[in-house]
């Protein structure tokens, strides 16, 4: 489990005079699932930004598979393994499901003037790679656009997965998903551990967070709280580092005052 694929030394990230990011140090294994933990702007999409190339550091260092490295383009980072997952997705839902999964990188047969986008090898790669997320489609020639939130999330992933990922980024993958869409989706990022990608998780959701997630590293307005494994901390901890420890106390002497003037009235 201490595999280290990537690693962040002292990274700083600013925006004019916004401290997005501060003084960051975070380790990355593979096989495991990372999961990013803070409030609404507390640097969490700036973090995974900077990781997917997307970013520069404005100050600190960034190491990936041992290497130090700076990245000019999310494309640059593609390149190397660190496939990003936005929550708006980069899929084209005019586009057939195998057109958006090789969107890009295009397989083709024949040669020079002959060559020709090799269609029926795509469905099939594109039909096996959404099957082995247990996710069954008929026609792989379907527009993106009839799937279900659930299903295009985890197209994304086996595009990634199918197109050599070692690092695997999602930004709040589950947050528009219903609860079978939501466990397809946590099931596959099981699966991606399971074939040695380290994922990094971002969500709000302690009950999504919870049961997948290996280690947990929590921001708070731009700086790291630090990493903590699974077995030292408890499902209540983790919710509390979500809403900033304090914040959920108040709501929950709110929360008991209601239920409270509730009873009274009934
Ligand atoms: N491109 C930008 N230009 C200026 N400020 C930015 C930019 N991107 C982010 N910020 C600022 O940096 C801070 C961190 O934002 P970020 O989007 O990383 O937060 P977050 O943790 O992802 O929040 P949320 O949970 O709401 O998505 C915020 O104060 C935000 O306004
Ligand atoms: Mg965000």
């Amino acid at each position: 489990m201490s595999d280290k694929i990537l690693e962040l030394k002292k990274v700083s990230r600013y925006f004019g005079s916004v401290i997005a990011l501060e003084d960051i140090d975070m380790e990355v294994n593979a096989g495991e699932v990372h999961c990013l933990l803070g409030d609404n702007g507390a640097g969490k999409s700036t973090l995974i930004k900077t990781l997917a190339g997307v970013h520069k550091p404005s100050k600190g260092e960034y190491f990936y598979e041992g290497e130090r490295v700076e990245f000019s383009s999310p494309r640059d980072a593609l390149d190397r393994g660190i496939a990003t997952v936005y929550q708006d997705l980069a899929l084209v839902p005019l586009m057939s499901i195998t057109r958006n999964f090789f969107m890009g990188r295009e397989i083709t047969r024949g040669w020079g003037p002959f060559k020709q986008f090799d269609q029926d090898r795509a469905d099939q790669i594109a039909l096996d790679g959404l099957a082995e997320m247990g996710i069954k489609v008929r026609d792989p020639q379907q527009v993106v656009g009839t799937m279900s939130g659930g299903e295009r999330q985890c197209l994304a992933i086996a595009r990634a997965i199918h197109f050599g990922a070692r690092v695997l980024i999602l930004d709040e993958p589950t947050a528009a998903l219903g609860v079978k869409q939501t466990s397809n989706v946590l099931r596959v990022v099981a699966q991606a551990r399971a074939k040695g990608l380290a994922v990094i998780l971002i969500t709000h959701n302690v009950h999504h967070a919870y049961p997948v997630a290996d280690r947990f590293t929590l921001l708070n307005r731009g700086r790291s709280m630090g990493t903590f494994l699974k077995s030292e901390v408890t499902r209540e901890q983790v919710l509390e580092m979500m809403a900033g420890g304090e914040e959920m106390e108040k709501l929950e002497a709110e929360l008991a005052e209601f239920t409270r003037s509730d009873e009274a009235t009934a």
